[in-house]
């Protein structure tokens, strides 16, 4: 049988940089990570996504790296990523790392390389033009801050192209020396132990390929194939989790046969989730999960509320836009980024609304897929809006009410980024230890939903179907799997309700999981229930209680 472990994996992202300062010199690092192993696994993750930690000059938070082989000395040294990895594992914890080949820093000595001498092997490493090419404006990713997608470098006497920041050079995927070396990074680190890689900025890795720079590349997607093979001939049970925030038509093509990858952000269902949350509108949640295709068995959707870049809307119309927009980042001049998204964490868009909070997060548990929890969300983390650009969701872990939140012992100037300490989301309200010691906090739930949705497989491996409820802002579903069968109900109103459910099989009663409250049990075979406003029940269908 096939170990498809991901498929019911609890995944948690990780900036090393921003969780625990072991050292006290105001970063984050590996000896800190390593101290709340037990945190995390209490909290029933299963998967530990690790943001790029390896040397970088630090101008795009680690996703510009200068040396793939190594951690940067910031955050520790490889023999602290092993220890790390000796204690997840221990605990049945398994790590991803982000692999970020897309593009390298122009601190990377290939790139260095590449500039200083044409006839270097490293200078095919990357994309060169003697010309500025006529669309260097066009396709810009970070519109407002990045001016151009070529830019000239002196020493090469040339323009390179970088669909990121000027700093990001891109590199020439259509090389095979290129290729080869980014398999040996694979090789590297799936050594070391990791189940796999979230692939950074996937469809601009093919891009070049689509482009045909060769004109022998006939399929671009081949590339995938080729580092599927790779992955897995190395490790068997080793994932690529890619983040490719493309059109639906394009979707299909990164699971191939399930020959590809394995796991895709589910960019439409978050984007929708928001549109739906602000409209009340269970249709709209639906629409947008119908947009998504038929994935092959072996392939899976991530499923988030926030993560560490600005909450992208790009595949809303305007106005829809202008709706998330409305409720989620009503101040547009401070809280809008890129001209698509929103720049803040989760829990201050809907103003500390816990009741709301958790409608959100249940959801991101119950839809098909499994849930990505970005670091900080447990605990309802709020932002800083002075910080710039996507900085403002970045701040530091709030594990206590000490100075710092107990992030650092260094002095509150010398912190990687400052830690949220005025207003509502001030680390003295928001915080581990605080969170710990209240049976409702939102850690305490959050913890205890984790453990029903691992209870739950069949969310991650069902077949999802959506059920009629004739209530407009309830949402209602159930995934069918193995001649199981679960049921969620999601009221995304404010106004509590009474819905009925439109379920064929009435022989089967309605065993209740979890809810935002007890509620009055559901009486013999009736579908009937309640809901409070921004209420949510889960259910199994059927006679056996677990
Ligand atoms: C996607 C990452 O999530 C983002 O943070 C980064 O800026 C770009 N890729 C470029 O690597």
């Amino acid at each position: 049988m096939l170990d498809l472990w991901y498929k019911n994996a609890v995944f948690y992202c990780i900036d090393v940089e921003t969780y625990m300062d072991a050292n006290g010199d105001g970063i984050g690092d590996f000896e800190g990570l390593t101290q709340r192993i037990n945190y995390i696994a209490g909290l029933g993750i299963t998967c530990i996504w690790l943001m790029p930690f390896y040397p970088t000059p630090n101008k795009d938070n680690g996703y510009d790296v200068k040396d793939y082989y190594n951690v940067d000395p910031r955050l520790g040294t490889l023999g602290d990523f092993v220890q790390f990895t000796r204690r997840a594992q221990e605990r049945g914890l398994r790590i991803i790392v982000d692999l970020v080949v897309n593009h390298t820093s122009d601190q990377h000595p290939w790139f260095q390389a590449a500039c200083k001498d044409k006839n270097s092997k490293y200078r095919d490493f990357y994309v060169w033009a003697d010309e500025k090419p006529e669309d260097a404006e066009e396709g810009i990713i970070f519109p407002g801050v990045q001016k151009s997608t070529w830019t000239y470098n002196e020493e090469a006497g040339a323009y390179y192209a970088h669909r990121f920041y000027d700093h990001q050079a891109d590199l020439n995927i259509v090389n095979p020396e290129v290729r080869q070396e980014i398999q040996k990074i694979m090789g590297f680190w799936l050594a070391l132990g990791v189940s796999g890689f979230r692939v950074d900025a996937a469809p601009f890795l093919i891009e070049i390929m689509r482009e045909g720079v060769e004109p022998d590349v006939e399929d671009p997607f081949l590339y995938l194939k080729e580092m599927r093979n790779f992955l897995s001939w190395r490790r068997g049970d080793a994932i690529i989790l890619a983040e490719a925030n493309v059109s639906t038509d394009d979707l299909p093509n990164y699971f191939g046969d399930g020959d590809m990858l394995q796991m895709l952000f589910s960019f439409y269902g978050n984007q929708y989730m928001f549109l739906a949350l602000a409209r009340e509108s269970a249709e709209t949640l639906l629409q947008g999960l119908n947009m998504l295709p038929e994935i092959p068995h072996t392939g899976q959707w991530a499923n988030f509320v926030r993560n560490h870049d600005e909450l992208s809307l790009d595949k809303l119309s305007d106005s829809e836009q202008d709706e998330v927009a409305a409720q989620f980042a009503p101040d547009k001049e401070l809280m809008w980024i890129y001209d698509r998204g929103v720049r803040r964490r989760f829990a201050p868009m809907v103003n500390g609304n816990q009741r709301r909070i958790r409608l959100a997060y249940s959801l991101m548990l119950t839809l098909p897929g499994s849930p990505v929890l970005n670091f900080g969300e447990e605990i309802g983390m709020g932002d800083d809006l002075s910080l710039q650009e996507r900085n403002s969701a970045r701040t530091p872990m709030q594990w206590s009410n000490e100075p710092n939140a107990g992030f650092s012992k260094a002095s509150a100037d010398q912190l990687i980024l400052p830690v949220v300490s005025e207003g509502e989301f001030s680390y003295k309200h928001v915080n581990v230890i605080d969170q710990r010691r209240d049976p409702e906090s939102l850690l305490n739930w959050m913890e205890r939903a984790i453990r029903m949705r691992k209870e739950c497989p069949e969310y991650g491996w069902g077949d999802f179907t959506a059920i009629a409820t004739e209530n407009p802002c309830v949402f209602a579903h159930r995934c069918d799997w193995q001649n199981r069968a679960v049921i969620a109900v999601h009221n995304l109103g404010k106004e509590p309700c009474t819905v009925s459910l439109k379920i064929d099989d009435d022989a089967c009663h309605l065993i209740e999981l979890l809810g935002d409250k007890p509620y009055e049990p559901i009486k013999g075979s009736s579908y009937e229930l309640d809901l409070e406003g921004y209420g949510y029940r889960w259910f199994r269908l059927g006679n056996h209680y677990i």
